[in-house]
């Protein structure tokens, strides 16, 4: 059972979709705390409709990114929490953060990377004119963006698609790849060698899923 915070800076349908596989009895995890640095983020109020603690910290009222993340690394810890899912947590962590839950921090990112990291990934995706879009769900470093790949789904971008379709589009594969690479965490079959980290213990049998390439493959039920 993983103990896990989730931050969230907006809407949170990927916590939502996290907390929807859960209830479908896929996800081994105990949410101890959904954490924004936004009292109106949406996503608190998903947390709080599912019985989930529920805790704004503005950034603001910090002197700089260390004390703000010190004081979330507080809030974590007292709520029991020793893994974090960001889900569309729009502030850079510091290693303060970082250090606080080595190798238990990850990410979701919705761009095939390492192309289109940042803000706009999808956005900056339609924008070059890529055939191939996608997101992908990673290990945090102390680099934006860039941390070893858990998986990652890539998505064929319709024709005259503009980044909001591109985005929409992307965001349902978000919510089906991060529960997937959460519940290989829980059930500790991730291995890192390297950048590379391996899925311990027999792979799932890779399916067509719909529009998308999905690797490695989603388990049934994902
Ligand atoms: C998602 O598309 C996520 O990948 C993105 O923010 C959105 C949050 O949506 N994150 C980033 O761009 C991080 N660089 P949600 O609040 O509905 O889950």
């Amino acid at each position: 059972m993983l103990n896990l915070a989730v931050l969230v800076s907006g809407s949170g349908s990927n916590l939502q979709a996290m907390l929807d596989r859960k209830a479908q009895g896929l996800l081994d995890v105990d949410f101890r705390l959904v954490l924004s640095n936004k009292a109106d983020a949406y996503g608190l109020e998903r947390a709080r409709a599912a019985g989930v603690p529920a805790l704004a910290i503005d950034h603001r009222q910090f002197p700089d990114r260390e004390a703000f993340d010190a004081a979330m690394v507080a809030a974590i810890r007292d709520h029991g929490a020793d893994t974090v899912a960001l889900a569309g947590f729009m502030r850079l962590l510091t290693p303060t953060f970082l250090n606080a839950f080595p190798g238990r921090v990850l990410n979701i990112h919705p761009a095939l990377l390492p192309s289109f990291p940042g803000a706009r990934g999808q956005r900056d995706a339609a924008a070059y004119g890529v055939t191939i879009a996608g997101c992908t769900v990673h290990l945090v470093d102390e680099q934006m963006d860039h941390g070893p790949i858990i998986i990652q789904a890539a998505v064929p971008v319709p024709p005259g698609a503009d980044g909001e379709a591109l985005a929409a589009r992307i965001l349902t594969w978000e919510h089906r790849i991060y529960p997937q690479a959460l519940q290989w965490l829980a059930q500790d079959r991730l291995r890192l060698d390297g950048r590379h980290v391996r899925i311990h213990g027999p792979a799932a049998t890779p399916a067509t899923p719909g529009d998308a390439l999905v690797h490695p493959p989603l388990e049934p039920g994902f």
